[in-house]
């Protein structure tokens, strides 16, 4: 039907997310095992109402003064550090994201790394594979605890909040870090800290505060030398809140006992990055909410979104709600 909006996807996305969108929209789909390149993307979105996008996609002021027809963006994850939000707001043109479905997933991927960087799950494992497996021994790769040891939170909110329920069922005593106090906190058991006092009193720190001008390389080498020498750093958000160089000279030196890291800065790390060297950095790449269930949810809220948006209604999860007003 030609009077159906335009809109470009930037790559194909799980669930029931296409049918949905191909049921009211005109669809050009970059439909390749790789991020939509920069050039295509701008040659499509000269003609598109609406966008349908990815965090590997710049969603900038060049992009949207390239869409002179654009009305939505809707992006299939919660981050939005890749899209001028400022820049949007000012065109009118409402930003999807996908809050909440992921809360629970990420918190779980959080958990994983921390205990798989703790009790040298990883490590166990390659020791196996790599047929060194001998008797029993009383001191075989002995590792830290999670039970009954301090987690301080970088970043209170969605994710944060379940990342303290979780910790709430380790017995851990529960600190936080935020730009403002979390009224749920004292319901999560969860104490409000200074960043300084966080980072030296917990035994594990977790960063979950989203990417901007502010936070980003928020630890960098004088956060990292205030850590205990036994700490470990799980960075489950996005790769510019952590000094790339100066993790890597803590965990040589011994500053900090481990890292593991869902998002790297660059991301996707190269294969001869230094911090791949060393045995007690954990690098997986970005799988933070990389269960099938989320995924699909992700997909599908962030079709909602744009759909909602294209028909002229409110999207149900709009990160710059100014837009309506
Ligand atoms: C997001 O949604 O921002 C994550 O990084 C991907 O799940």
């Amino acid at each position: 039907m030609t009077d159906q909006p335009r809109i470009v996807v930037t790559r194909r996305p799980p669930g029931r997310a296409m049918e949905m969108l191909e049921g009211s929209c005109r669809v050009v789909l970059w439909d390749e095992d790789r991020a939509m390149p920069r050039d295509d993307l701008l040659t499509a979105i000269a003609q598109a109402d609406g966008l349908y996008s990815m965090l590997t996609d710049a969603v900038d002021a060049a992009l949207l003064a390239a869409a002179p027809s654009l009305r939505a963006v809707s992006q299939m994850a919660v981050g939005l550090d890749n899209v001028d939000l400022a820049a949007a707001t000012v065109r009118g043109i409402p930003v999807g994201h996908t809050p909440e479905v992921l809360n629970e997933t990420t918190a779980d991927t959080v958990f994983a790394l921390l205990l798989a960087l703790v009790r040298r799950v990883v490590e166990g494992a390659a020791y196996v594979k790599e047929g060194r497996w001998g008797p029993w021994q009383p001191e075989l790769l002995l590792g830290g605890d999670l039970h009954h040891t301090t987690l301080g939170i970088i970043g209170m909110g969605r994710i944060g909040s379940v990342v303290a329920r979780r910790a709430s069922g380790f017995e851990m005593r529960i600190l936080y870090h935020n730009r403002r106090p979390n009224e749920h906190a004292a319901d999560l058991n969860a104490h409000f800290r200074s960043f300084e006092d966080l980072l030296a009193e917990s035994d594990h720190v977790v960063v979950m505060a989203p990417l901007t001008d502010e936070t980003y390389h928020l630890i960098d080498r004088r956060a990292l030398e205030l850590m205990k020498p036994t700490a470990t750093l799980v960075n489950g958000s996005r790769g510019g809140l952590v000094d790339p160089v100066a993790l890597e000279e803590a965990l040589r030196e011994g500053w900090i006992s481990g890292a593991a890291l869902d998002v790297t800065e660059p991301e996707p790390i190269p294969a001869d990055h230094p911090l791949l060297d060393l045995e007690n950095c954990l690098i997986i790449p970005h799988l933070g909410s990389a269960s099938v269930a989320t995924r699909a949810a992700m997909a599908e809220l962030a079709a909602e979104n744009l759909i909602a948006a294209l028909a002229g209604r409110r999207m149900p999860a709009c990160a710059n709600p100014a837009v309506y007003e």
